[in-house]
Formats: structure tokens, sequence, C-alpha cells
């Protein structure tokens, strides 16, 4: 079939279907099935959505096979070096770059919503210190619900103060989260300081003696833009499923966290430096290498491979040069998790397995060395995508109820259980 082809038919039995194909502006074009099942009785079968083009969006693309990353048509690579995550952010809703007059208000109406109500404040009193900080943001997330229940989904006014308030509100579920696990206070927002500069300030000047580092606020805004937004990934797919009953957005955006707490997604970053610890030294990464390939042992190599890519990530490739750059300026450039992670890397990408396999390393194998060297905490990792993704979250989530064509998202089955039979009561079993 030549891309020219608007229409696929197919025929099953007596009944026949014609098939749209709907064109991209960049990479793949699609089969409309909205009428197959009409037509043929047919479902299509694709369980993990491998397959699958679940909306129509504009916002980010990903060629997966050439390793392209970009939001709203600008390349990862050139955002991460000239951009600011704030910036990003706006670029990512608004789908253009701002004027300095547009960033200001922008930056404004983020830090507006830079705070937590007293019931949010005595909520994380009544978390105790060992929980994950996963559990207390997906729990924390979906309790704004209780603050902002009347968000009008079908209303751009009203779904504009959802995206503002909640971007601002991120930060200081994260600041609360980590003060609670650290039985600290959280530093103040400080006029001076850029959008990561004053998340640090949050997080560790709550003791009056913290010196926000250039390196560390530099570094942090661009893993806040690598981890920004990634099409529709497993915890962006939950927020527009759930979001799509048109439910409380706030509690969408918890479907959003639960989801990207898992090890196969965002909790990947943290059981990356679990893996490295259990590692220990070079000598004994061939027996886990040994263990990665085994199919009969549970054990993945954290960190690599990725539904998507099957090239190298363009966002591990940044963060591994930012490793370089903020332990360089630390004077740790002999850092032992660091040589680890490059070894197990160059082990691996001239591993036959692996280079069949197309496993290469993912934005989450090398963050957690730079967090670990800002002194955040390991269960904190995955808080800290929470924090960026965030706005590919609402950017979404507002992309899909813009629109009036959106439905309730309802995926049907293969049924392989019992046909039909019929009751027997208890005493005749
Ligand atoms: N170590 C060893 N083998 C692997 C790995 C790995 N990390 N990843 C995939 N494989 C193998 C897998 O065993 C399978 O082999 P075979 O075809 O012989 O049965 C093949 O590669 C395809 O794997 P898959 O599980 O079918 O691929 P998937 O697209 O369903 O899974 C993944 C993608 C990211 C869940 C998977 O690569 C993985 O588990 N990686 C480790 C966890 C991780 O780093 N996750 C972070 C992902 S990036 C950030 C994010 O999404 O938030």
């Amino acid at each position: 079939m030549s891309k020219e082809d608007k229409i696929i038919n197919l025929t099953h039995g007596d009944s026949h279907s014609e098939l749209n194909i709907k064109q991209s502006t960049r990479g793949p074009d699609v089969i409309d099935l909205q009428r197959l099942n009409k037509n043929t009785g047919l479902f299509t079968y694709d369980p993990s959505y491998g397959a699958t083009a679940s909306c129509e969006s504009k916002i980010t693309y990903i060629d997966g096979s050439l390793g392209i990353l970009a939001y709203r048509g600008y390349p990862i690579e050139q955002l991460a070096e000239q951009s600011t995550y704030l910036e990003t952010a706006y670029l990512l809703y608004h789908g253009e770059l701002p004027t300095p007059e547009q960033l200001e208000v922008f930056r404004l109406k983020v830090k507006q919503n830079m705070n937590l109500d007293e019931g949010i404040h005595q909520l994380f009193k009544t978390f105790p210190k060992t929980a994950h900080p996963m559990s207390m943001m997906a729990t924390s997330m979906a309790a704004l619900s209780v603050y902002h229940p009347n968000v009008n989904i079908r209303e751009t006014q009203s779904r504009d103060d959802f995206f503002f308030n909640v971007l601002g509100k991120t930060p200081m579920l994260a600041a609360a989260i980590l003060n609670t696990i650290q039985g600290s206070t959280a530093g103040m927002y400080d006029e001076s300081r850029n959008y990561s500069g004053n998340v640090l300030n949050l997080f560790f000047g709550g003791a009056g003696d913290y010196e926000v580092s250039s390196v560390f606020s530099k570094a942090l805004d661009v893993l806040l833009i690598l981890h920004a937004d990634h099409e529709q990934n497993c915890s962006t797919s939950s927020v527009r499923l759930s979001g799509s009953s048109g439910t409380n957005p706030y509690a969408a955006m918890s479907s959003g966290v639960a989801a990207l707490w898992g090890p196969l997604h965002g909790g990947a970053n943290e059981a990356v430096v679990r893996m490295f610890d259990e590692i220990k030294t070079v000598d004994r990464i061939g027996h886990f290498m040994d263990k990665a390939k085994d199919h009969d042992d549970p054990f993945r190599l954290m960190g690599f491979g990725h539904r998507v890519y099957k090239n190298y990530d363009p966002r591990a490739a940044i963060i591994k040069e930012t490793c370089h750059t903020v332990l360089g300026e630390l004077d740790q450039t002999e850092n032992p998790i660091f040589e680890l992670a490059l070894t197990l890397e160059e082990i691996a990408l001239n591993d036959e397995y692996f280079i069949e396999h197309n496993l290469y390393p993912n934005v989450d194998f090398y963050s957690g060395i730079i967090y670990k060297a800002m002194g955040i905490p390991l269960e904190m990792f995955t808080v800290m995508f929470t924090l960026s993704r965030t706005v590919g979250w609402a950017t979404h989530w507002c992309e899909m109820m813009s629109s009036p064509k959106t439905k309730i998202g309802r995926p049907r089955q293969l049924y392989t259980g019992p046909t039909e039979r019929d009751y027997i009561p208890v005493e005749k079993r």
C-alpha cells in the first residue's frame, strides 16, 4: 500500500469495511478503526497497545528507531541546552515559545499557586515517615480534589486555573513529602532564584543554612525539561483514560502518579540505583548480565530498554553528559556509582543479546546519580519525575478536554472465559 492510499479495504466473510488512513504530520499514519466493529463485528486485539494510537495529539513527537524526541516540534537537545523548565512548560501548554513578557506572566501564575491548603498540611501529619513518597504523592494529589471540587472541565478558564494550580502545587507536595520523611521544614520561595533553584530551596532551605548551588539548579532544570512529556506513555494514558470519564482532574492526575510509580515506568529511576547498590562492583556485572538475559530469572537490567526507543534514548544521552558536568564540578570524577554505570552500559551495548533486542539505556539509567549528588533521598526519585511530568499530564488532559469530540475511553476485550451455563444451587454442588 502506498502512502497516497487513503483507504484500506477489509473483508471478513460477507461483511466489508472501508477503513480510512488518517495522515500524521510526522511519523506513521494510522488506520481509523472506529467503524470496524459496526461493519464487521470484529474488534482489534493489541493488549499492551504496541500498535495502537489511542488519540490524536499535537504535543510531543517520538521516533523510537532514530532516537528523536521533540516537544511541539522543537528537538529535546535544543530545549535541554537553551530553554528552562518553565519556558518548556509554557511551550508544552500553549504550543509556542513565549515572549519574555508572556513567560513572566506564566511564571507569576505558577508562583501564585505555590501554596497548600491547611488541610493538606494536616494530611501530611497523618502519614508515617516510613510511607513511600509516591504513596504520599498519589494520596495528596488526589486530596487536591477535596479542595478544588468544582473544575468545569468544559470551560477554558476553569481548565486553565487547574493547569496553573497543579503546576504550582506539585513542588509544594514534593517538598512536604521530603520534609515528612526527613522531619525537616520546607524553605521559602525566593524571587531571585529560577524555578529549579526554588524547588531545591523548598526541599532543603528550611534550616536556613542551605546554599542553592547553581550547578545543581541548572542540572535539575535540565532533568525537569527532559521528563516533562513523553506522548502517550503509561501514566499519561492513565490520566487521559480516567479523565475521559469527566472525573475531577486532580483525581485523574493521581491515577497518573500511581502508574508512574511502577518500576517498569518512572519507578525505574529508584530501581536502577537499588540495582547499582546490589551489583556493588564492576567484577560482579557479568553475573547480573547473565541474570538479565535468563528468561527464567525475573531480574532485568533496570534503566535499559524501552517500548518505543529501539535506539539510544536521547534523554539518557543528555543526562549522561549532565552527570559528567555535575560530578566534574563537584570534583567527583571518580564517583563509584557513575563508574559502575558507565562500565555496565559499555558491557551491555557490546553484548549480543542486548544488541539483538535493541536494548539501550533509557531516561532512568543515569538520572538517579544526579539526584543522589543533590542529596535527594533514593525513595524520592520518582517524586522528582512526577514533579516534571505533571506538566505533560495536565497539558494532555487539557488538550483532550478542549476537544468537543472527546468520548469516554472504553476498550473491549477478547473473552476466553466459560460459555453460558446454568446456576446450580449450593446444596446441589
Ligand atoms: N533487561 C533484560 N531484557 C530486557 C530488558 C531489560 N531491561 N528490557 C527488555 N528486555 C527483553 C525482554 O526480555 C524481551 O525479550 P524476548 O523478546 O527475548 O522475550 C524483549 O527484550 C522485549 O521486552 P518487552 O518486555 O517485551 O518490552 P516492552 O516494550 O514490553 O517493555 C520496558 C519495555 C521498558 C518495560 C522493558 O524494557 C523493561 O522492563 N526495562 C526495565 C525497566 C525500565 O528501565 N523502565 C523504564 C522505562 S523508560 C522510562 C519510563 O517509561 O518512564
